[in-house]
C-alpha cells in the first residue's frame, strides 16, 4: 500500500480517474495547471463561476492533506480570462516539512500529468536573498538548487516509473526559456507601477524547512547563487520535468532573507546597548508567517494579473 516505485502510476492513474469522473464536458481537458502558493490562492476568485467544479483535497482518494494553516487544499476546475481557457488550480501543497514523503509532496503533479494538462504554472512565497529585491517584487525563476536532492532526498529516488518519464532526466532546461519570454512580455504589457513593485528572474534554492534560515544558512546560499530561498516548488518541478510538462515559476518576494552576520556580543558598543536597542536590533528582518501571509495578500492581485496576462497570450499565439 504504498505510492512509491509501480504503485505511483496506478494510483496516480486512480485519482485521475476519479478527478475526471467529477468533471463535465467543458472541463474534462485543463490545459495549464496551476500551483498557488501560500497566500495566492486568490486565482481561484477570478475564474468563471460556471462551470466550475471544487475538490477538497480530503475527498480525493491518493491525495495528500495539507496541514499548514493559509493553505486551503482544494483541486479547483474552471473556465479563465475572456477567452475561457480551462484550467486546473491547485489551492494549497503538501510541502516535505509537514512530514509527507517527496512521492506525495508530487503527487497532485503526476495526476495533471494523467489529466493531460501540459503546462504547469507554479507560485510560492520565498525569502529574498539577492540584495535588488523588495518585499512584494515577483522572481520568475530560471534555474534552481535543490540542496536535498544532492545529497539523496529526491522525488525521483526509487524505480523509475517508465510511463511518466526517463531514469536520468536533464533538468537544465527545466524552466522554460519561451514561457519566461512571455512572462516578461506580459510584465510590460500590465505596466505596473515598478517603484511598487519589480520583475526579476533569479535562481530559487529549495530548503527542507520548516525553521526559516539562520543568517549563515543565508549568507551560504548567496554564495552558492541563490536568489530567493524556499520550502516548496522544486520537487513539484522536477516531477513535471520527468514528465514532460512545460514548466513556469514565480516566487512571490514575501520577506528579506537576512544576511549580516548580527550581534556576536563581544564588542563594545553591544555591551553598551539598552535592552530595547538590543531587541530592535535582534528582531530586525526576522522572518515570521504572519509577515509572509500578508505581503502575499497584497501582491497576490499582481501576480494573478500576471498569470492571466501570460495565459491569455498564449491562447493567442
Ligand atoms: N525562507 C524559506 N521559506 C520562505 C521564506 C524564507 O525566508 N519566506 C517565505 N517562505
Amino acid at each position: 500500500d504504498t505510492l512509491t516505485g509501480p504503485n505511483a502510476y496506478a494510483r496516480a492513474s486512480e485519482t485521475a480517474a476519479y478527478v475526471r469522473s467529477k468533471l463535465p464536458e467543458a472541463l474534462q481537458k485543463p490545459k495549464v495547471a496551476i500551483v498557488c502558493g501560500s497566500g495566492l490562492g486568490g486565482l481561484v476568485d477570478t475564474i468563471e463561476a460556471e462551470p466550475k467544479v471544487e475538490l477538497a483535497y480530503s475527498t480525493i482518494p491518493n491525495f495528500p492533506q495539507s496541514t499548514v494553516q493559509g493553505h486551503a487544499g482544494n483541486f479547483v476546475f474552471g473556465l479563465i480570462g475572456p477567452q475561457k481557457i480551462p484550467v486546473a488550480l491547485l489551492v494549497g501543497r503538501a510541502h516535505f516539512y509537514e512530514g509527507h514523503t517527496m512521492d506525495l509532496v508530487t503527487f497532485a503533479t503526476r495526476v495533471c500529468k494523467l489529466l493531460g494538462i501540459g503546462t504547469m504554472i507554479v507560485t510560492n512565497a520565498a525569502g529574498g536573498l539577492n540584495e535588488n529585491y523588495e518585499v512584494g517584487d515577483i522572481v520568475c525563476l530560471n534555474d534552481h538548487l535543490n540542496l536535498a536532492g544532492l545529497v539523496g532526498i529526491h522525488p525521483l529516488r526509487g524505480p523509475n516509473i517508465d510511463e511518466f518519464g526517463v531514469r536520468f532526466p536533464p533538468l537544465s532546461d527545466a524552466y522554460d526559456l519561451d514561457m519566461r519570454r512571455r512572462t516578461h512580455k506580459a510584465w510590460k504589457k500590465l505596466g505596473l507601477d515598478q517603484q511598487k513593485r519589480r520583475l526579476h528572474e533569479g535562481v530559487y534554492a529549495f530548503v527542507g524547512g520548516p525553521s526559516y534560515e539562520t543568517r549563515a544558512e543565508c549568507r551560504m546560499l548567496r554564495i552558492l547563487g541563490a536568489d530567493v530561498v524556499g520550502m516548496s516548488t522544486v520537487p513539484e518541478i522536477i516531477v513535471a520535468r520527468h514528465a514532460g510538462i512545460r514548466v513556469l515559476a514565480f516566487s512571490l518576494v514575501t520577506n528579506k532573507a537576512v544576511l549580516d552576520t548580527g550581534l556576536r556580543g563581544n564588542d563594545d558598543t553591544i555591551q553598551a546597548m539598552s535592552k530595547t536597542e538590543l531587541d530592535e536590533h535582534l528582531n530586525k528582518g526576522k522572518a515570521n508567517h504572519q509577515e509572509v501571509l500578508e505581503a502575499g495578500r497584497e501582491a497576490a492581485k499582481d501576480m494573478q494579473g500576471l498569470v492571466k496576462q501570460i495565459l491569455s497570450d498564449l491562447h493567442e499565439d
